[in-house]
């Protein structure tokens, strides 16, 4: 049953999210809230008591909602809210848990889900640009040698790279933000896209005047591989040894998706043996990445800490579209942007 416009619902918070969520979440006069006031997670212990009796949860990424937290939060959590566009760190099975009977279909738990997709595909877009050509013009290796003295003349094969003009781009899963992608790769004068995914998207892949190929075609035929999939048990690892030896070995890889649809170990040795020319990564597993893994060792690998959507503006929208799914859900209205379980 869903709470009445005047009942005052029970919400914990686990992160300290940006003003414009928790001011609209204030204002609302709809939740009495608790938030765990730290940049950092919140310890599990912690957050397992936290929940407890709660109607609703506003969450970030580095919350496992699993069947050990729904079940610490009790029956009266109805709505789940995450400030991410990704979901792989919820247990879809577990929030929608029913019971068939020889009655009916209960609902042992039935939690609505919010998301926030759309609000950061921009914000997203321009770093997996701003990461690809970091990677592909080698910035971060110049930027070094400038700095530590390697910069003894102009040599003409010196820190060389791969150029967008007349290349192909590859996208790996089509959707939002691979389009956004190719939207701004376009004056660069990419040659032609591709891309994959479990079935062709034509109406997307319209805008781009993309070509949908397999995986084998778009390793193949990729200077430049961006990978937009979501993280699910189909995609786990797709990027492994057997994508990578059939790249060239110009080609640029790049991942600001999630770690797990990449086989680390071997796309250390793509990197390491010259089978592919460079690979950059907002995301890793696991994050973060210890500074001692193998991957920190390469040149020609550029990573960075998770930051695709970290701009002021989209993360404000993102958390003020958090509070307002979780709100929306509490009211028992449909919210802006739920996700279907
Ligand atoms: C998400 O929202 O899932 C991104 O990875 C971080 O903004």
């Amino acid at each position: 049953m869903h709470k009445t416009m005047s009942t005052v619902s029970r919400v914990y918070v686990t992160r300290q999210i940006p003003p414009e969520g928790l001011e609209i979440l204030r204002k609302s006069g709809q939740v009495q809230f608790e938030l765990w006031n730290s940049d950092d997670p919140v310890p599990r212990e912690e957050l397992l008591k936290k929940v407890k009796g709660v109607d609703g949860l506003l969450c970030v990424l580095t919350e496992k909602i699993d069947a050990e937290l729904l079940d610490a939060a009790g029956p009266n959590l109805k709505v789940l809210s995450t400030m991410s566009v990704g979901f792989d760190h919820l247990s879809q099975p577990e929030l929608k848990k029913s019971e068939l009977n020889f009655v009916c279909v209960c609902f042992l738990r039935g939690i609505r889900v919010g998301y926030t997709p759309e609000v950061l595909t921009d914000a997203v877009a321009e770093l997996t640009v701003a990461l690809l050509l970091t990677t592909s013009r080698r910035l971060i290796e110049a930027t070094h040698e400038a700095k530590t003295g390697g910069w003894g003349t102009w040599r003409t094969l010196w820190l060389c790279g791969y150029e967008l003009a007349n290349s192909t781009v590859g996208i790996l899963g089509l959707g939002r933000i691979g389009i956004a992608i190719a939207e701004r790769l376009k004056p660069f004068k990419v040659k032609k896209f591709i891309y994959t995914d479990v079935a062709p998207r034509p109406e997307l892949a319209e805008i781009i005047q993309a070509e949908y190929v397999s995986m084998d075609e778009l390793a193949k035929q990729s200077d430049f591989l961006a990978v937009c999939c979501a993280l699910t048990p189909e995609t786990q690892g797709i990027c492994n040894h057997n994508l990578f030896s059939k790249m060239k070995n110009t080609a640029i890889f790049i991942n600001t998706s999630r770690g797990g649809v990449v086989n680390q170990e071997d796309l250390y040795e793509a990197l390491s043996t010259g089978q592919i020319a460079g690979a950059g990564l907002d995301v890793t597993t696991p994050e973060p990445l210890p500074t001692n893994h193998p991957l920190f060792t390469l040149k020609n690998c550029v990573i960075l800490p998770h930051i695709a959507s970290a701009s002021y503006t989209t993360r404000n929208a993102m958390s003020a579209l958090a509070a307002n799914n979780l709100l929306a859900g509490l009211r028992g209205e449909p919210m802006p942007k739920e996700l279907k379980l």
